[in-house]
């Protein structure tokens, strides 16, 4: 495996991945879903990881969409697998244990938007643009992007960006919820690491079970509502919770990380 074209870094239990192909802005080849797919399988149980920022190396793109360069050798089954396995490492990341920003510097097209949509949370610096131009090329999003555009900016919206291929700036991705903070252009890591910081304060078990509930909602062979209460009962039988609640009490801070 090609270690340099993630890049990652461990800054005491938080982590930034850089996809590193600036010269092809970030284009997602195999090799990067390759490196993406062995960090997110190798951290799978790992309860010391306290959050992943993912990033694109350089100050003008995010990611700018699958490499359409792997494109020209693929009959329809060679598509189908491609696009299958994307899904699934994006699958990966969207059901991590723990939170996963994505700090969007700049385009994130095609792939890059739905690598963005992936991860839990999204902040956008003021340069980014977001848009799924796939029909440009002939072709639908596929990597997720037809589902997660809807559930994150709803079926009018989503409809017009991925007809019309249009891109959006920050301030409207703002606007439509489709990422939830625009910072300065080069501060996005530093306020997608500010939120990690935040959310390593709170029980990691709740965090967790939070993460798969919202995810439940979108999952059409889970009740929501069912498992909400079972991982009420989880939480509440948990040592992080008897923390919690008698922190609560004595009115000081929870810790619930040694
Ligand atoms: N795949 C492969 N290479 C890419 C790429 C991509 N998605 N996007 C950019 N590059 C490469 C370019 O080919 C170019 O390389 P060379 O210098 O070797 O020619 C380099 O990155 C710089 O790009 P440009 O010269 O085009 O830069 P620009 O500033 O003129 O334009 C851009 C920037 C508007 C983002 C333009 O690069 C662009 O339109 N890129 C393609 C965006 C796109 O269509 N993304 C969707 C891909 S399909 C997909 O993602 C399907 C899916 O859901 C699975």
């Amino acid at each position: 495996m090609d270690n340099s074209l993630v890049l990652i870094e461990n800054n005491d239990g938080f982590y930034t991945l850089t996809i590193n192909r600036p010269d092809a802005l970030n284009a997602l080849n195999k090799g990067v879903f390759d490196a993406l797919e062995a960090f997110f399988s190798e951290h799978k149980e790992d309860r010391d990881i306290k959050g992943v920022i993912i990033t694109g190396a350089g100050s003008k793109a995010f990611v700018a969409g699958a490499d359409i360069k792997e494109f020209s050798s693929l009959d329809a089954k060679g598509g189908a697998a491609l696009s299958k396995r994307g899904q699934d490492v994006f699958f990966m990341i969207e059901r991590f244990h723990a939170p996963v920003v994505a700090a969007v510097n700049g385009f994130a097209l095609g792939g890059g938007c739905e690598l963005s949509m992936s991860c839990h949370i999204r902040v956008a610096g003021s340069n980014a643009k977001f848009g799924q131009p796939e029909v440009n090329l002939g072709l639908v999003p596929g990597y997720g992007g037809s589902q997660r555009l809807v559930q994150l900016i709803g079926k009018g919206k989503a409809l017009e960006m991925l007809l019309t291929a249009d891109m959006i700036g920050a301030e409207e991705a703002l606007r439509l919820g489709l990422v939830t903070h625009v910072v300065e252009s080069g501060q996005e890591t530093a306020k997608a690491m500010e939120i990690l910081q935040k959310i390593a304060t709170k029980g990691p078990l709740a965090v967790q079970q939070t993460i798969h509930l919202v995810n439940a909602y979108f999952d059409k062979t889970v009740d929501g509502f069912k498992k909400e209460y079972e991982d009420f009962g989880l939480t509440i039988g948990s040592e992080e919770s008897k923390e919690g609640t008698a922190a609560f009490i004595e009115k000081r801070k929870a810790v619930f990380r040694k």
